[in-house]
């Protein structure tokens, strides 16, 4: 028997930690301690995470980066190999794979992915993009799909047949077609490892709303965040599910709220790595939905400091305060991205975690 998934755990607010694997973090940013994503930084995160009893760990799914004096994100671990590592380097987080459904085989996939569900003992998540930059795609040669989420759909239904399947099955879909196909051994989480869909736009939360388990998503202002989580709601009770919203922010915690703003203005404005938040923010805004369109125009700050997420910027009083309110319209987690992770997150668990646990918010 293994054990519940972390994401199952009793924690009302579940949290974990958001791209370690890529240059940069979530960051833009030309400060000395900027994340480098070297393989031991990414093992000591993952470890001070484990031990802290956060949920998960996820990856960002990057092969190309957004130029700029420090090329940021050009540097990333492929997602499978890396939490294949981590797996036998902890023992009770998560460990999400985030996987580009036109740029990997479903067979591929579903092969990896239990290999990982194997090697953790049923600590894999699967976290799904369906992609936005034709750059990186044109990479691989392959033109950025326009229905990306009929082919998800194909996608995720071919990767659970063949976990349902000893028998080798045949497929015949629009954009995939399997002849005598057989992936054992299935996943040990059944009928699958833990799904996500990270997606903004509507045909991407249709598509968490019918096949995942969440949807992970981001919001610009706290005051209609909500209104995410009972929109993918209202679309899940349509097809007779329940799912659950995720979300994303970048984290500043510091002893006093001057010093947080202070360092957010060091690395995020006078410091920020402005060519390569041109570059992001441009073609962002052409080809991906993934955030609020005004998000673009008012907080060019975001975007350097956590690629265009919410700022978690302040005391551990103040964060756990807005983490009770992300709580309150209804998230179930938050994916954490930081500066320099293995510096930033002992302070964040050893006096955040408390306040949270004081809140009810987690009780392990
Ligand atoms: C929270 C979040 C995380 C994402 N992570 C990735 C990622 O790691 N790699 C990637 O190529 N796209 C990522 N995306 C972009 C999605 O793949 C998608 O292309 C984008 O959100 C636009 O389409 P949508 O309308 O489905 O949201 C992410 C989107 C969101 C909202």
């Amino acid at each position: 028997m293994i054990k519940a998934h972390p994401l199952h755990g009793p924690n009302k607010l579940k949290l974990g930690v958001f791209s370690t694997n890529a240059d940069g973090g979530l960051a833009i940013t030309d400060v000395p301690e900027r994340w480098t994503a070297s393989w031991q930084d990414n093992l000591t995160a993952a470890q001070i995470a484990d031990r802290a009893g956060l949920e998960f760990m996820l990856p960002i799914a990057r092969w190309r980066g957004f130029g700029g004096r420090n090329k940021v994100r050009e540097w990333s671990f492929e997602t499978f190999t890396w939490a294949a590592a981590l797996a036998v380097a902890t023992e009770q987080i998560g460990l999400f794979m985030t996987v580009h459904v036109p740029l990997v085989h479903p067979l591929y996939a579903a092969k990896a992915l239990a290999t990982v569900d194997h090697i953790s003992q049923g600590r894999a998540g699967l976290n799904i993009v369906c992609g936005w930059n034709p750059k990186e795609f044109g990479m691989f040669g392959t033109p950025l799909v326009e229905k990306g989420y009929d082919q998800a759909a194909e996608w995720i239904e071919i990767l659970e047949k063949l976990y349902a399947s000893a028998e080798p099955l045949d497929y015949e879909g629009t954009y995939y077609r399997l002849k005598e196909a057989v992936s054992r051994p299935a996943s040990l989480q059944a009928p699958r490892p833990v799904t996500m869909n990270a997606a903004f736009g509507g045909p991407g939360r249709d598509f968490a709303a019918a096949r995942c388990d969440y949807l992970f998503t981001t919001f610009s202002e706290m005051s209609d965040a909500g209104k995410h989580v009972a929109d993918i709601s209202e679309r899940a009770e349509k097809v007779g599910r329940d799912v659950g919203v995720y979300t994303v922010a970048h984290v500043v915690c510091r002893p006093t709220m001057e010093e947080a703003q202070a360092y957010y203005t060091r690395y995020a404005v006078d410091l920020a790595d402005h060519d390569a938040v041109d570059a992001h923010m441009a073609s962002k805004k052409e080809f991906s939905q993934s955030h609020d369109p005004h998000a673009y125009d008012r907080y060019r700050q975001r975007f350097a400091g956590g690629a265009g997420t919410y700022p978690l910027i302040g005391t551990p009083e103040t964060i756990a305060a807005d983490m009770a309110a992300i709580a309150g319209q209804g998230y179930q987690g938050i994916a954490l991205s930081f500066v320099n992770y293995t510096r930033e997150l002992p302070y964040f668990c050893d006096h955040v975690l408390p306040i949270l646990r004081k809140a009810g918010l987690r009780v392990t």
